[in-house]
């Protein structure tokens, strides 16, 4: 997608929040300007969920309020992201159309009422979306202040899929075109297991709540359509808003780690990749958390820079306890975005509700007075931050370790069935990311076809599915010169879940020069690792019998049915080494065997700073982050200038000398 930039159309990093002015009275509009300009706001995603107010009734349309407030914006010299605000369908077309209301597996039919009440699928939902869309794309694509498109709003946050007789219709076609002939179709899904065979396309349908398992590869084939689904009605939108305006970038926001949708194939078609963000001020790893969905984000603009496109002030609305954030962590954790390549922080949102599901969610403007505001003092002082911030605007973070994530194969491992429930692949790369966070290592995520060879490291938390291809890219990398680091249960099955024959894990047993003859899952937490110079550390989770041909054993299990048998191996093929990890090591042991494997691979850290301080480089900026709850002195590289930095305050070193 190269349809352009946001940072052609901005005077600086973008910064701003979700503008609802549709719930206010006119005459709070130039106020909102004006505070805007106040908190050195130039951008604005305008009318997220106004779809009732643009078209209140079928047939007619309302433009004059969004006329009047796109002219006194731009008046303003605020830009706007407009919305095409289809992610919450009116009353009238649900009424209309109850047909194109959403399905769960248990055959529930969920009402309007809340927001994204709509099936993906439902030809009533995909028209109405469209011409809205037209209609909006038509008046406003010229219009001055319109600087990028706002496509639906977190696509599959409510409904990630629908299993309405549409969906099934529609999921049917789908797998017509994945298989072409049913024969194609029973092979993949392994039909002759429980009598499964069908004689008839007209027979299948969506996994539907059955007795037990539902086919797992009929299930993983169900989170393939329902993300391709929902990527069709994006679709659908941005091909009218590209056709209508182009030049102008188009997004739609993301949710992190979100598993229902496959982020790599739905960020190639978006011009500028953004990203929700909503870190739990209670969760004391939550700048861990945060730094790592922006890690994502960047990788999956191929290393654009992306943008923060919402976060909370202070509060959120939606767990059962509201922690709020503590005084400046709001502004150490955007300045945390900008450092690892967010263009701008925005917020939702910017004027905090007076009414509905999210009036206790706090904004940038609070319900209160607003100028003694501590949070509105610290958007005011965030805003001047980022005005002063040019030198990081478009530039790029580089990263010399990868860490592979493949959203199939995300889904088929968390399908039910396995050896052991305990695994899951958030946790699997957390335990990877959060060494190297801690050790200011920065990495990017890569998918297993990726071209790795800008890599130094390549890390393989976990890919339980594999296709050939990506199996021989992988063998490929290593053998040009590359190291990879893979744990266990990776290389087990093959694209439609089907076991790879030829002793575990068969696409990548030469690279790792081993077999694994079993797993054996571990129910409690006690077993331990021996490693060479005979330390003893504990390990979770998995274990598994291996048996090396070639791969050298670094540390064994200790004690157990596995008693001595390997737990760690390498294995050098071709110019390069593979590392094997047949458990998950606790971090007292993961962490100094990481810190070997990326030095041995000439991987080192962005800064040496003290614990609790996040080191990144962004172009020619340096940025140091303190997380933790003391002040700390950190020092430029040179050593030359020597800073206090106290709690959640952060620095930014250019050249040398700091900056800010
Ligand atoms: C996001 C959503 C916003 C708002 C926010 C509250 O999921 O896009 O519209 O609901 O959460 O945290
Ligand atoms: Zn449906």
């Amino acid at each position: 997608m190269t349809n352009g930039r946001l940072r052609d159309r901005l005077p600086h990093l973008a910064y701003g929040g979700d503008y609802n002015p549709d719930q206010w009275p006119e005459d709070v509009w130039p106020q909102d300007v004006r505070l805007m300009r106040e908190a050195g706001a130039n951008l604005v995603s305008l009318g997220i969920f106004s779809w009732s107010r643009l078209q209140p009734r079928e047939d007619s349309f309302e433009f004059g309020w969004l006329d009047r407030l796109m002219d006194l914006l731009h008046e303003g010299g605020i830009a706007v992201d407009l919305a095409t605000a289809t992610a919450s369908p009116p009353p009238w077309l649900s009424h209309r159309h109850p047909e194109m209301l959403p399905v769960t597996a248990d055959g529930v039919r969920l009402w309007p009422g809340g927001r994204q009440h709509y099936c993906p699928s439902s030809p009533a939902y995909r028209e109405a979306a469209r011409r809205l869309v037209s209609a909006l794309a038509e008046r406003y694509a010229s219009h001055p202040a319109l600087v990028m498109w706002h496509v639906g709003n977190e696509y599959g946050c409510h409904v990630p899929a629908c299993w309405c007789d549409e969906s099934a219709r529609d999921f049917r076609a789908w797998l017509r075109r994945r298989y072409q002939t049913l024969e194609e179709l029973n092979r993949a899904w392994g039909t002759d297991f429980w009598s499964q065979r069908y004689s008839d396309w007209e027979e299948i349908l969506p996994p539907r709540r059955a007795p037990t398992w539902a086919n797992p590869s009929q299930q993983l084939d169900f989170h393939r359509f329902s993300s391709d689904a929902l990527l069709e009605c994006y679709e659908l939108e941005r091909a009218v808003l590209a056709e209508n305006s182009p030049g102008i970038p188009i997004t739609t926001n993301f949710m992190g780690f979100f598993k229902p949708l496959d982020y790599w194939k739905w960020a190639e078609r978006e011009d500028v990749v953004s990203n929700d963000s909503y870190p739990d001020p209670a969760d004391p790893d939550a700048h861990v958390r945060a730094a790592m969905a922006g890690d994502l984000m960047r990788s999956l603009g191929r290393g654009r820079p992306w943008l923060l496109m919402e976060q909370t002030a202070s509060r959120v609305n939606w767990r059962p306890v509201n922690v709020a954030k503590a005084p400046g962590q709001m502004r150490l954790w955007s300045l945390q975005a900008v450092a690892r390549g967010a263009d701008g922080v925005m917020f939702f949102q910017w004027r905090q509700s007076r009414a509905g599901a999210e009036k206790f969610h706090s904004a940038m403007v609070p319900h209160g007075p607003v100028e003694s505001s501590p949070t509105w003092q610290e958007v005011v002082r965030l805003g001047g931050d980022l005005r002063r911030l040019d030198a990081a605007w478009g530039s790029r973070v580089h990263a010399e370790v990868a860490i592979l994530l493949d959203w199939e194969s995300w889904w088929a491992l968390e399908l039910p069935s396995k050896p052991s429930a305990r695994l899951g692949m958030i946790e699997q790369l957390e335990s990877y990311y959060r060494l190297l966070f801690e050790a200011n290592v920065t990495t990017d995520f890569a998918r297993p076809s990726d071209d790795l060879s800008a890599f130094r490291l390549v890390l393989v938390p976990n890919l339980y599915l594999v296709s050939d291809d990506a199996a021989r890219n992988l063998a490929a990398y290593v053998a040009s010169g590359g190291t990879l680091v893979m744990s266990f249960f990776s290389g087990i099955v093959d694209e439609a879940d089907q076991i790879w024959l030829g002793g575990y894990p068969a696409p990548f047993r030469e690279l790792l020069g081993l077999h694994v003859e079993d797993f054996l899952p571990l129910g409690v937490d006690g077993a331990e690792v021996r490693f060479a110079d005979g330390t003893v550390d504990r390990c979770v989770i998995w274990s598994e019998m291996v048996r090396p041909h070639g791969a050298e054993v670094l540390a064994t299990f200790a004690g157990g049915t596995l008693d001595g048998q390997p737990a760690v191996t390498r294995h050098a093929f071709g110019e390069g080494r593979a590392y094997y990890l047949a458990t998950r090591l606790a971090p007292a042991a993961m962490s100094p065997l990481l810190r070997r494997i990326w030095q041995e691979a000439s991987v080192g850290p962005v800064a040496e700073v003290p614990e609790g301080v996040e080191a990144v480089r962004r172009g020619s900026l340096l940025f140091l982050l303190n997380h933790s709850q003391q002040a700390v002195e950190v020092q430029t590289p040179s050593g030359s200038d020597r800073v206090l930095l106290p709690p959640r305050e952060v620095v930014i070193v250019q050249d040398d000398s700091l900056i800010s």
